[in-house]
């Protein structure tokens, strides 16, 4: 086992900035390899090229000590390493299975230079089987590495949060020297939290921190299920919200009362246009693709997909229908680009979703995001107006929808809306408004099973 291993992290996005800059605060000496220029010179100013709360003066920090070395050479630090954290994307095939270039690619330019007995552990979100042929890989290639699945359970916007005050850290693997050093890294960090959190100003949780040790395969089956079954969650609520639409119940009374009972839990089953980002959509794709690879049709996962899938164009006619004629020369704007507040991440966003189909329909569309500035700009339809105001954005709207649930959009008066538009429609896609303060105001308002 090693007492104070040197460590390289491979791929310093949304994982493994992370990841880095927290061991790096915890003694450790870390290399971050980051192949794209841009987002590297960003990391050497101390700088995060998305935005996470808390991350950048924890960057800066460890970059002033000594401890983060950002490089996009994986010759620099690994020959030194003891441990290697591979965090590379994993983006997902047209067919949905994942794509594991990435993964195999720095698997084998990480091989070119590993130190024999030295630890390589998977964060990257794989399908089950991965960690098996990667251990071919290595011992093809002649290297002896001890190979270990440590999946990743963080949330963008609450990145450091999730990892300082975790519910659990699993770690898979055969080799039990190997899978004892992963343990202790965390124990480490676990251990200098309060101290992170406070430079980081993040606020400290309790949750339940435990350790949790399994083989390879359960390993990288645990992370994928477990996004999978949030994922079944949110599109439980949503097919309860269309019911509720269709009764007159409020969705968000009844989930509050449902998730009351412990065993059911009230995480996830906030009813909205739902889920987006890198991961829910990615994983659940990943899952169906893995159970047909084996011989294993998960219905469960491919109604929830469909569900998920449902919802943007379910706003849109329960749009249409409210206003009983067509979105064609309406002025709609669209609040929120951001997959969820919290993040600059615009993937697989609901909200550019919701835009690009009231384009479609004829509405002269435009959006605004506080965090989002030019990433969107690539998803978008022709003609989209990205505004870099809420006021600029609202002003003269027909009709406003809100898609992601920033502050800044739930916490502005009902009144100030009112004033600004043009029209007196209020489209809360992400049920997070108070109803009757909306009314008060004069608007109409529509949610999802609301
Ligand atoms: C998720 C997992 O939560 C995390 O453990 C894993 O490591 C990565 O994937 P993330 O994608 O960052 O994290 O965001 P999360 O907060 O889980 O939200 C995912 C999507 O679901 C967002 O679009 C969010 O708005 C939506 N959501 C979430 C709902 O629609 N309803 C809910 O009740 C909760």
């Amino acid at each position: 086992m090693y007492e104070n291993p040197v460590i390289t992290v491979l791929g310093a996005g949304y994982v493994g900035l992370t990841t880095a800059a927290l061991l790096a605060h915890s003694g450790y000496t870390v290399y971050a390899v980051e192949p794209n220029a841009s987002r590297l010179n960003a990391i050497k100013r101390g700088k995060s090229f998305f935005y996470e709360k808390g991350l950048d003066p924890i960057i800066e920090s460890a970059l002033d000590s000594g401890t983060l070395i950002p490089t996009d050479s994986y010759e620099m630090g690994i020959p030194k390493s003891d441990v290697i954290f591979s965090c590379v994307g994993t983006p997902d095939n047209p067919d949905g299975s994942s794509n594991l270039t990435y993964v195999f690619n720095a698997a084998k330019e990480a091989a070119r230079y590993l130190k024999p007995g030295s630890i390589y552990i998977q964060k990257s979100t794989v399908p089950v089987g991965t960690g098996a042929d990667i251990e071919k890989l290595f011992t093809k290639l002649n290297k002896q590495i001890d190979y270990v699945s440590n999946p990743e359970f963080l949330r963008e916007g609450t990145a450091l949060q999730d990892t300082l005050f975790f519910d659990r850290i699993v770690v898979g693997g055969n080799n039990k020297q190997a899978t004892d050093t992963v343990l202790s890294i965390y124990r480490n960090l676990e251990a200098c939290r309060e101290t992170i959190a406070t430079k980081a100003d993040v606020t400290s949780g309790s949750r339940k921190g435990e350790y949790i040790t399994t083989s390879l395969n359960s390993a990288e089956l645990i992370k994928v299920t477990a996004n999978a079954f949030l994922a079944l969650k949110i599109s439980f609520a949503n097919s309860i919200a269309k019911l509720a639409d269709t009764v007159g119940a409020d969705v968000v009374d009844v989930m509050n009362a449902v998730g009351a009972d412990e065993r059911i839990g009230s995480s996830f089953l906030h009813a909205g246009r739902g889920y987006g980002g890198g991961c829910f959509p990615k994983d659940v794709s990943g899952l169906i693709a893995s159970g047909h690879q084996h011989g294993v049709e998960l219905e469960i996962m491919t109604a929830a997909r469909a569900v998920n899938d449902s919802m943007p164009g379910y706003i849109i006619k329960k749009l249409q229908n409210k206003l009983g004629d067509s979105l064609k020369n309406k002025q709609i704007t669209v609040l929120g680009l951001a997959f969820k507040a919290g993040t600059s991440d615009v993937r697989r966003s609901p909200g550019v979703a919701i835009a690009n189909a009231l384009q479609r329909t004829g509405a002269i569309v435009r959006t605004y995001d506080p965090q989002v500035q030019d990433e969107a700009a690539d998803d978008y339809v022709d003609g989209i107006m990205q505004q870099t105001s809420l006021e600029a954005a609202i002003k003269g709207a027909d009709i406003v929808v809100i898609t992601t649930e920033w502050l800044e959009f739930t916490t502005y008066h009902a009144a100030n809306y009112a004033k600004l538009m043009k029209g007196s429609l209020l489209f809360d896609a992400v049920n997070c408004l108070d109803i009757p303060s909306v009314q008060a105001a004069g608007l109409t308002y529509v949610g999802v099973g609301r």
